[in-house]
């Protein structure tokens, strides 16, 4: 079958929000610090919007030792930050200047 849909958003970031309880063997990402940086993320999409670009919150996205963990498609590309100006730099070089940032990307593994 041969279907050409439009493209909804250019860039459309999945950051993981799952929390698991202290101690819990996966982990999880909100355990390793994730939630400043997703609110940074937030943060840096709604004082300049990105009209192509949409942040969604996830669940576990099944890569949980890598954590904290965003993916963005269409080009599926994995991200691990870790600080707030590892997320400005993703926001300036991959969804202002259509550049990934390559330092800051991983191939996840289980
Ligand atoms: S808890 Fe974030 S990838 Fe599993």
């Amino acid at each position: 079958m041969d279907l050409e849909l439009p493209m909804v958003f250019k860039y459309h970031v999945f950051a993981c929000f799952t929390k698991r309880p202290a101690g819990h063997p996966r982990g999880s990402c909100m355990e390793k610090n994730a939630q400043p940086l997703w609110d940074r993320l937030q943060q840096k999409l709604d004082a300049k919007p990105l009209p192509d670009v949409n942040m969604s919150a996830s669940g576990c996205l099944s890569f949980c030792r890598a954590g904290p963990l965003m993916v963005v498609y269409p080009e599926g590309i994995w991200y691990r930050p870790e600080t707030s100006d590892d997320i400005d730099e993703i926001v300036q070089s991959h969804f202002i200047e259509g550049k990934p940032v390559e330092r800051l990307i991983i191939i996840p593994q289980r």
